[in-house]
């Protein structure tokens, strides 16, 4: 008989390693690859031999089958960010930070769905039930009709599931299930894995659509959402900053609908509120123009965004000048700041420049370039941008700038929100937004020279 060899896992990314080291070459984490528990994780030792299969019934492509129907939950952001509503039989991973409000939203989304008639089931891996229900009563949501238990152990909500046939089940959280097949630790790369299969394949066979919370861990005691992002139909996020009562859901996977759409949420005394109007809240905090400060028009998903970006640019005290970024890239701030060197003339050396997305939200356009310069710029000669003015555009290396998707709902949303003017690149096309004054620059050092009076 073969000798059982070790494997072991990242509990960030998953990978596999037949041995272990300090880092991780998946996903680059440090201390997070441990020892598989249980046997059967790696390769079967046994080919399938020549014993036959049942044939498989195969189709066309052309076969014609209706759109699957989707509910709603009514929480507008949350139905928006799943592409149109839940999907029938489809799993959904919530990842966040602990404490960011994993809980809080499926509890509000469970008593929605609930409320327009799906049958719901909650259950709580990390709280009592008790626990649960006073949350509920807190948002209000204390008559809404959803099942609540509180349980980790797999076989046993399985079973429950199975027999009460629910058509939504929301289990809080994936890395507190417990399957007893599987010899290791709640939370371990292996459990992790297993229940999320059990319950992926659950929610296909008996057509039930199921959400999975899963915690973003810091230290590598316990695997990541990361370990079941491949399992799921839909991965979403919720992020946002502590100190922030925004709180944003975004997908970045969705197989029923488009990635990268954000919800937008506001954190109060009594759950989430949804933020029908996020540009207005995120602009909300700022002040007279300043130097340093600028609005960049953005697009999230299918949503036009505003939101300011703020920049300070000082005098390094240290050999090394610092870059510190909140919000966005720091690769491509390098890229940015290079290019301003190279192409305009502008040293950053000897300075330490600090870039912050104001709100806690994230950015990950390309076209944040441009706004991004003019926030640099405008600390470095503190210059202020006039109050009534957008920017938006991609910066290529040579320092020509490239139009950017979706200008003319850029344009109108800044229009919606007050804003008259916009610095873009040459050749965006402004269509119907009739009352934005556009300042076409054709490479970074017109900006540099023309609004600036800098180079
Ligand atoms: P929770 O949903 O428990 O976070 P997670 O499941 O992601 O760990 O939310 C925890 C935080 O939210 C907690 O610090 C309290 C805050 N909160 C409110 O501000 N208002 C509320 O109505 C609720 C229920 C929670
Ligand atoms: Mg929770």
């Amino acid at each position: 008989m073969a000798k059982a060899s070790k494997t072991f896992s990242c509990t960030s990314c998953g990978a596999s390693f037949n041995k272990w080291s300090g880092r991780c070459d998946g996903c680059g984490e440090w201390n997070t690859i441990v020892e598989d528990g249980g046997l059967s994780s790696g390769p079967p030792s046994r080919s399938l031999g020549n014993k036959r299969g049942a044939s498989l019934i195969l189709t066309d492509l052309s076969t014609e089958e209706a759109p699957p129907p989707r509910s709603q939950s009514g929480i507008s952001e949350l139905d928006r960010v799943l592409g149109g509503g839940l999907v029938p039989a489809s799993a959904t991973l919530v990842g966040g930070d602990p404490g960011i409000g994993k809980s809080t939203l499926l509890l509000q989304a469970a008593a929605h769905f609930a409320r327009s008639g799906l049958k719901t089931i909650y259950v709580s891996g990390e709280e009592a039930s008790a626990q649960v229900r006073m949350r509920a009563q807190r948002l209000g949501l204390q008559d809404a009709p959803v099942k609540l238990a509180a349980e980790t152990n797999l076989r046993d909500i399985l079973t429950t599931l199975e027999a009460e046939k629910p058509e939504l089940a929301i289990i809080d959280s994936i890395q507190t299930m417990w399957a007893d097949n599987v010899e290791a630790a709640p939370g371990s790369v292996s459990q992790v894995r297993a229940a999320a299969h059990e319950l992926t394949t659950f929610a296909k066979r008996r057509g039930v659509s199921v959400f999975l919370v899963g915690h973003v861990t810091k230290d590598g005691q316990i695997a990541g959402p990361r370990v079941v992002e491949h399992m799921v139909d839909t991965v979403l996020y919720f992020e946002g900053e502590r100190g922030h009562q925004f709180r944003i859901l975004r997908s970045v996977k969705n197989r029923f609908g488009p990635a990268d759409e954000i919800g937008v949420f506001e954190m109060t005394g009594s759950g989430l509120a949804e933020v029908k109007n996020p540009s207005a809240l995120f602009l909300s905090e700022r002040g007279e123009p300043s130097a340093g400060s600028v609005v960049f028009a953005g697009i999230e998903g299918t949503r036009p965004v505003l939101v300011e970006l703020q920049a300070l640019v000082a005098p390094s005290p240290h050999s090394q000048a610092r870059r510190t970024v909140v919000g966005w890239d720091g690769g491509r701030l390098a890229m940015i700041l290079a290019v301003l060197e190279a192409r305009c003339g502008i040293p950053f050396a000897g300075l330490d420049v600090y870039l912050n997305v104001a709100g806690g939200m994230k950015i990950s356009e390309p076209a944040a370039d441009l706004a991004v310069a003019a926030a640099l710029l405008s600390a470095r000669e503190d210059v202020a941008l006039p109050a009534n003015t957008v920017v938006f555009g991609e910066i290529s290396l040579s320092g020509a700038l490239r139009p950017a998707a979706q200008t003319e709902n850029r344009l109108k949303e800044a229009q919606k929100l007050g804003f008259t003017s916009a610095i873009a690149p040459k050749g965006s096309k402004a269509g119907g937004s009739a009352g934005m004054k556009l300042q076409p620059m054709a490479d970074l050092s017109d900006v540099v020279g023309g609004i600036f009076g800098a180079g």
